[in-house]
């Protein structure tokens, strides 16, 4: 199950690998959304994993039903289910990673940006609610739009002087796992052996694909290098407009936030050498908050890796700056709506 999600170039060195041993069956994990699109097979996914004893299911709808399901899977952890605000503080009680899925997803038209009305409230409810119960979880950020959450999540956690800014993350995974995808198609690599990172942020033009970057090492035409950049930032339009209006990507989503839960889980149980692409706060640029490589330890960002960002190409130097733009604009919108007066 670990090696399936983990590439093997995220794994740097591969003799502690061998020495690293989990043990079974010892964290918590809360999703909050957990009945949603992404929630349902999220759930599924972290059910199957060694390394989690307890799951809690949180929803404002249908999560009973969701939870009477997933419990009859004979996999070690346990799994309960809590509905309704009244019921939220429980279900962060000794969590020890937290995932957020919930929230509204796009239709075709839309951009994230559209959903910072709606999810800008949910993510700011739930985040409160996470300082108050378990403030020393890990903090993965799901819904959208991420360039503006993230930063709401860290206001709030600010607002109530919890925040760990190591323990803050959003998910930017599913870019990943899209890049080493059509990577790995079009150049006709071995899928497990390719791993691409991707910088920036999580919208459009903000999500930048290293492909100079990519392992193991391959030269790419300029033309391959324009039509992989771009489908890669509009994958998730690709999907929300072949669901034509039934919502965004779920499956795809919920692999690879059930990926990122396991590298998680991996770093908090010891494994010292989980590396993964996150949007978290950084000094690696000029903006505050930077998708990037960073290495998972026990207490969370144990590094930010800065050397994909040198030596890059002129294509990728180029669509760096360009995206500042953008990034700043969506962080600033985060903050400012986190600090505005009731
Ligand atoms: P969905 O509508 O299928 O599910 C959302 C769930 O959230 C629902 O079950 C709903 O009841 C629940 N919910 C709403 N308000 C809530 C609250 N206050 N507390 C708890 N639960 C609440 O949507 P989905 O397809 O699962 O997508 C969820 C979010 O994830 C969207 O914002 C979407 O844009 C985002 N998303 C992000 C990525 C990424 O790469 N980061 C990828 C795909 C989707
Ligand atoms: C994605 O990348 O699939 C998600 O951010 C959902 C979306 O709205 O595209």
């Amino acid at each position: 199950f670990r090696d399936s999600f983990a590439p093997k170039a995220v794994k740097q060195n591969s003799d502690s690998i061998t020495r690293f041993q989990p043990r079974a069956s010892s964290f918590k994990v809360a999703i909050l959304g957990a009945a949603g699109g992404i929630g349902q097979p999220l759930a599924l996914l972290i059910k199957m994993s060694p390394l989690v004893s307890t799951l809690h299911l949180y929803d404002i709808a249908n999560v009973k039903g969701v939870t009477a399901d997933l419990s009859h899977c004979n996999t070690p952890s346990q799994v309960l289910g809590f509905t309704g605000a009244a019921e939220l503080p429980n279900s962060l009680k000794g969590v020890d990673v937290v995932v957020i899925p919930a929230g509204v997803p796009r239709k075709p038209g839309m951009t994230r940006d559209d959903l910072f009305n709606i999810n800008a409230n949910i993510v700011k409810d739930l985040v409160e609610a996470v300082a108050d119960t378990c403030p020393d979880a890990f903090i993965h950020i799901i819904s959208n739009p991420v360039n503006s959450t993230v930063p709401i999540a860290a206001e709030v956690l600010k607002q109530k002087g919890v925040y760990d800014p190591k323990k803050l993350f959003g998910v930017t995974t599913l870019d990943v796992v899209r890049a080493n995808t059509f990577v790995a198609q079009r150049k006709n690599l071995k899928l497990i052996d390719v791993d691409v990172p991707v910088v920036g942020g999580h919208a459009g033009i903000t999500i930048l694909p290293l492909l100079s970057k990519t392992k193991p090492s391959v030269s790419f035409t300029d033309e391959e290098v324009e039509e992989l950049t771009v489908r890669i930032q509009n994958a998730g339009t690709e999907v929300v407009e072949a669901k034509a209006g039934a919502g965004s990507a779920t499956l795809s989503m919920a692999y690879a936030a059930a990926r990122f839960v396991e590298s998680s889980l991996r770093a908090l149980d010891g494994d010292t050498d989980v590396y993964e692409c996150s949007y978290v706060q950084s000094e690696l640029t000029e903006l505050p908050f930077f998708a990037s490589r960073i290495k998972l330890g026990k207490k969370g960002v144990e590094a930010v890796i800065p050397s994909d960002l040198q030596g890059l190409t002129e294509y990728e130097a180029k669509a760096l700056e360009a995206l500042k733009p953008e990034l700043k604009a969506s962080i600033e919108k985060g903050i400012a709506f986190a600090n505005k007066q009731p």
